[in-house]
């Protein structure tokens, strides 16, 4: 397949990417809330546990791995087996910013070109890079806008040079009391250097995906919007700085409970219209986290956490229905 077939093929309709790719220390404070520890044991019954999930093909068109899993033979081929799309996640994670204390940049493109043919010979046809951003008094500067814009742009064209999709992902955080118009404002501005930084690369739009943030008030924000609202605000922000080629937007969930990230994904598609691409999800908590809760680390509640996961794929595959 080509970029181009297999982005399409990635926010098919009524299908959505699962993400599960957390690195280490983000498997770990996840199990930790559970009270199990993290090895490769514990990781990969998860991680089986998800993919071995009967019928999530119907819903789920890609599944983004960390490297471990991508190492795991049995687990990507239990993907394969099911027509699922493989991807990795290629970024090394966040480093403070030398020249803004309280912001980090997204490290590991030194010897990503090295490392991408090892992935895609290992499976993978995708990739994601991930750079996040924080809003507070001053935040985000215009270093770390332009820092990670540039980042992104370049790991984008080094993944379709070696014939993967890249998912660019610049998530705009909810921690903090900001308004929903301080995130419609920020996430504005971080797109339209996100774009720039892509044309400046000569990245192929058709040939990616976005991942962004939904707009939404900060986590300790007292301001409650609507899931309309949102949906308003996403997507006019979308609008302005989305250029028509990207074949399709998939929103992170970035720590919203599993019923809200849904409702508002819903709340988006609802808006009716025609917007060029396809919006669809890429959801690493608000799929994971419910089933999770249930699972334990205990092999005796394995049907019923992937009872619980089947259902919230299905729910947010049925949230990409225009209505
Ligand atoms: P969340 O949906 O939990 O935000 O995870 C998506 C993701 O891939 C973060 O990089």
């Amino acid at each position: 397949m080509d970029l181009i077939e297999i982005a399409h093929q990635l926010v098919a309709p009524s299908k959505g990417i699962l993400a599960a790719d957390e690195s280490l220390p983000t498997i770990k404070k996840r199990f930790d809330k559970i009270g199990i520890k993290s090895t490769p044991v514990t990781r990969h019954s998860w991680r089986e546990l998800l993919f071995s999930t009967r019928e999530i093909e119907k819903y789920i068109s890609g599944v983004i791995l960390f490297e471990e899993t991508l190492q795991d033979k049995s687990l990507v081929d239990l993907l394969l087996n099911k027509n699922i799309i493989v991807g990795i996640k290629v970024d090394a994670g966040k480093k403070s910013m030398p020249t803004s204390k309280n912001e980090v940049i997204t490290e590991g493109l030194n010897d990503l070109k090295e490392r991408l043919p090892k992935y895609k010979k290992l499976g993978a046809q995708f990739t994601k890079w991930r750079a996040v951003y924080t809003i507070a008094e001053g935040l985000p500067s215009h270093e770390a806008i332009y820092e990670n814009a540039n980042l992104l742009g370049r790991f984008a064209i080094l993944s379709q040079e070696a014939g993967m999709v890249p998912i660019v992902e610049p998530e705009v955080l909810m921690d903090g009391s900001h308004d929903i118009s301080t995130c419609a404002k920020v996430t504005e501005r971080v797109l339209k250097v996100v774009f720039e930084e892509l044309g400046n690369y000569k990245v192929n739009l058709k040939g990616m995906l976005l991942k962004p943030n939904m707009v939404l008030p900060g986590e300790d924000s007292a301001e409650k919007a609507s899931p309309q609202k949102i949906a308003k605000e996403t997507a006019r922000v979308m609008s302005a700085t989305v250029p028509k080629e990207v074949s399709g937007l998939v929103f992170l969930s970035g720590g919203q409970s599993a019923d809200e990230a849904t409702k508002h994904l819903s709340a988006i598609n609802a808006l009716g219209g025609t917007p060029p691409w396809e919006l669809s999800f890429s959801f690493g908590r608000a799929l994971q986290s419910t089933a999770m809760k249930i699972w334990k680390g205990d092999p005796k509640n394995l049907k019923f956490a992937q009872e619980e996961f089947l259902k919230r794929c299905r729910l947010n595959s049925e949230a990409r229905f225009k209505r």
